[in-house]
């Protein structure tokens, strides 16, 4: 079985435990510092495993020498947005934090493949491969998984159509650059072009854009965590069970796209190496200019990192 730590024992590590382990995907670690928390978390996961009828084994634990060896660690760690907030506002307090998370994690597990989900989640992938020192195709953030799926899930309200039918494409940054590219969400194959308004298709859009902003908001105390667990998962899986699965993710471009040396979020190919391929859609001039002033946003924002 495949050993997968998860750092950060709030509401997205602690709800991507629960879905990891009931997918049996691989023995769970479930590390934070806060003592106690996800010793607790992980205890009541494993009660649960007589019910679902899941193999996995979840251990808690305040040590990174338990996570020793892992083949996939998930950083959730650090500070989270509060009603008002960018995700950019968070950028000094979670370089800090995700300097020594990523040295400590890749310490004990040279060999692993990170997934980043703190935010602003570009700059942390970048962060955590310049500090790991590992390949480019095995340090990558959440961040299209999660914003396609809102959108997917926005178009399917608004058709009134299964969510399972929508395809949608979103890539950039995880952030207000995002780009949406309507010409490339389908439902059952039919482009959404054909099926909404330009009006319907710019406010689901833009809903997408502030998607994460738009429950920060509603909830007051804390951010997303359903959604993006569910989007972590999935990126663990296709890692886990070699499943060559293209999914939108942050990743660290080296001329593709014409952009080099930044993170962003692209399609790339996700089996057991991690970022098997870099996937380079047939972009319109005005997308890939999107995509382009996009990179340029997180180039910025890295620009401005103090080394923690
Ligand atoms: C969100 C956080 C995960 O978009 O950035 O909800």
């Amino acid at each position: 079985m495949a050993k997968i730590s998860i750092i950060g024992a709030g509401n997205v590590g602690a709800s991507l435990a629960q879905r990891l382990v009931e997918k049996s995907l691989g023995d769970i670690v479930l590390l934070d510092i806060v003592d106690g928390l996800p010793q607790g978390k992980a205890l009541d996961i494993l009660q649960s495993t007589p019910i679902t009828g899941a193999s996995s084994r979840i251990t808690g634990t305040s040590s990174y020498q338990e996570t020793a060896n892992s083949d996939v660690v998930v950083i959730t760690s650090g500070a989270s947005r509060k009603p008002g907030m960018t995700r950019d506002e968070l950028l000094q307090t979670n370089v800090n934090i995700i300097t020594r998370v990523t040295r400590s994690a890749t310490e004990h597990s040279p060999g692993c493949i990170i997934i980043m989900v703190t935010n602003p989640v570009d700059a942390m992938t970048y962060l955590a491969l310049k500090v790991s020192g590992l390949a480019p195709s095995r340090v990558m953030g959440l961040s299209g998984v999660l914003d396609s799926a809102r959108f997917a899930s926005f178009i399917a309200a608004e058709l009134k159509v299964p969510a399972a039918e929508v395809s949608a494409w979103v890539l950039g940054e995880h952030g207000q650059s995002m780009v949406v590219i309507p010409r490339l969400a389908s439902v059952n194959g039919k482009p959404i072009t054909k099926l909404l308004s330009q009006e319907a298709i710019n406010r689901l859009a833009s809903r997408t854009v502030n998607g994460g902003a738009e429950i920060v908001g509603l909830l007051k105390a804390g951010s997303a965590f359903y959604a993006p667990s569910a989007a972590a998962a999935s990126m663990v899986e296709a890692i886990v069970l070699d499943k060559k699965e293209t999914m939108p993710c942050a990743a660290h471009l080296q001329g593709e796209y014409g952009i080099s040396d930044v993170v962003i979020g692209v399609p790339v190919r996700l089996g057991r190496e991690g970022i098997e391929q870099i996937v380079e859609l047939e972009l319109s001039q005005e997308e890939r200019a999107a995509l382009v002033n996009s990179a340029e946003a997180v180039r910025e924002l890295i620009s401005t990192m103090v080394p923690g």
